[in-house]
């Protein structure tokens, strides 16, 4: 079983192994996480990468990784376990067929670990021979108030009570990650049961480097272009600025064009991988492409010089 880091800098090491550029800051909440066994409660735009730290982190680690993806009616059922229907309906089927009349046996049968369906947060308080796994809790803002206070239980004492069966309780608990993506405000209480960190954009050097990880066959002086371009958008009042994902999604078009240098052209014919709103697109078009790449080449050219 591999241990969780020892200190900042090899958390930043162990998730750099897994191509994940990772700051100081988010570093080091990452490690205290760790540390101290609390859930880490990240928040940030869509595709800055709060999602990819978890996945790198279980990579790193040689950990299982279980992901709850949350979404608008996500129940206890789905999320922690529910039992198979289906497969008692036909035990009592073949009970009844065979004439078996002990009531009691078929009734501790119906409701035993053979007819319980795991879902993940009930899997992730079951540790396997590589430790506990890495628990990632995606887009927690998805869900509703009554799931919050599932998940505020869950993440106290880390134990689910089935009352059929009873208590299963973590040995050692899992880590934890949750996201949001802030489309609405997630309960105080549940954040205070984590470290909070909010994800902000990279800032130009590390997403140079997110970039050459990510999308080697591109340039270094086609990706400074694509990153100040990048940056340049985000000062733009949209609708949806473009997240790291989108720069990746971007560079990965324009190597396919054999694009050397950004052009208004090919920046026009590419929008589409960058912003995903036409408002935005509309807006962006025309003389206003033109002006954010004469800055992103003038930015570029002074901070070479
Ligand atoms: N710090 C980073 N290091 C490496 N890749 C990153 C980083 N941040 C984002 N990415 C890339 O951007 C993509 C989107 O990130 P993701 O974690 O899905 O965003 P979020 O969950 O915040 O919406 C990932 O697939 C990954 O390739
Ligand atoms: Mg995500």
């Amino acid at each position: 079983m591999q241990e969780p880091p020892k200190s900042i800098d090899q958390t930043i090491v162990l998730l750099e192994q897994e191509n994940y550029v990772c700051g100081r800051d988010l570093g080091t909440v990452a490690f205290l996480s760790m540390a101290l066994g609390k859930p880490l409660f990240l928040e940030g735009e869509a595709g800055v990468g709060k999602t990819e730290i978890a996945k790198a982190m279980a990579a790193a680690l040689g950990r299982r990784l279980i992901r709850l993806q949350c979404y608008e009616g996500l129940d206890a059922a789905t999320a922690i376990y529910e039992w198979n229907f289906a497969g008692q309906m036909i035990a009592i089927r073949t009970a009844e067929a065979i004439g078996n009349r002990d009531r009691e046996a078929l009734q501790t049968e119906l409701y035993s670990d053979a007819y319980l369906i795991r879902r993940p947060l009930l899997e992730a308080l079951e540790p396997d021979e590589n430790g506990p796994p890495v628990l990632l809790i995606d887009e927690v803002d998805r869900t509703d108030e009554p799931f919050e206070a599932f998940l505020l239980e869950l993440l106290s004492d880390f134990q689910v009570t089935i009352p059929e069966i009873g208590t299963v309780k973590a040995a050692e608990p899992p880590i934890v990650i949750l996201t949001s993506n802030r489309t609405r405000e997630v309960h105080d209480a549940l954040k205070r049961r984590c470290l909070y960190h909010w994800v902000n954009y990279p800032e130009f050097e590390r997403e140079l480097e997110i970039l050459q990880k990510r999308v080697p066959e591109a340039t270094h002086s086609l990706s400074a272009e694509i990153v100040a371009f990048v940056h340049g958008l985000r000062q733009q009042d949209l609708f949806k600025s473009p997240g790291v994902a989108e720069s990746i999604d971007w560079a990965r078009c324009l190597v396919a064009l054999n694009a050397v240098a950004l052009s208004p052209d090919v920046i026009t014919d590419t929008m589409g991988a960058l912003l995903k709103y036409q408002d935005d697109i509309a807006r962006i078009a025309g003389s206003e492409t033109t002006r954010i790449l004469n800055e992103t080449k003038a930015r570029l050219a002074s901070a070479e010089a």
